[in-house]
């Protein structure tokens, strides 16, 4: 299978960024560990991270037809990007969504996410093992489709 792991906006900041929110692992650990365990699942994982809507819609774009599943933490457009949610439904990919914290214990204009209703599953509060959780429901996801 083929997985796309894509990050939004300040998440290249990782480790820097408000560690007691987001923990001190850098995305680059992050995306490490994710390619130890998608070699293991036999996935070939892409991995892009842009502070750029236009850039994350054109990769989303690039998807179709090439891309199986998709994890995706949009960031800040979480709570924004109705063309980010478009794009993702453009390509009809499934998709999971996560985030590193629990956005519904924070302020109440993280509560709103344009995503969450047409994602395959949402996971947050777990931190970086949320990227590992979502990875292996995109797996269980397709393996159960092509069975
Ligand atoms: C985030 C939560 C968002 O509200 C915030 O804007 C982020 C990161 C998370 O992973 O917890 O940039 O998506």
């Amino acid at each position: 299978f083929k997985i796309l792991v894509l990050n939004g906006p300040n998440l290249n900041m990782l480790g820097r960024r408000e560690p007691e929110k987001y923990g001190t692992q850098t995305l680059p650990d992050i995306v490490n560990n994710l390619e130890k365990q998608a070699e293991q699942l036999n996935i070939t994982l892409t991995h892009v991270q842009s502070n750029s809507e236009a850039e994350l819609i054109n990769t989303i774009h690039g998807a179709w037809q090439a891309i199986d599943a998709i994890v995706i933490n949009p960031a800040a457009f979480t709570h924004t990007s109705i063309a980010l949610r478009d794009a993702l439904l453009s390509v009809s990919i499934p998709f999971f969504e996560v985030h590193l914290s629990n956005v519904h214990a924070r302020e109440p204009f993280r509560h709103k996410s344009y995503f969450s209703d047409v994602a395959e599953g949402v996971i947050c509060g777990l931190g970086a093992l949320g990227y590992e959780a979502a990875l292996n429901a995109a797996h269980h996801l397709l393996h159960n489709k092509n069975n």
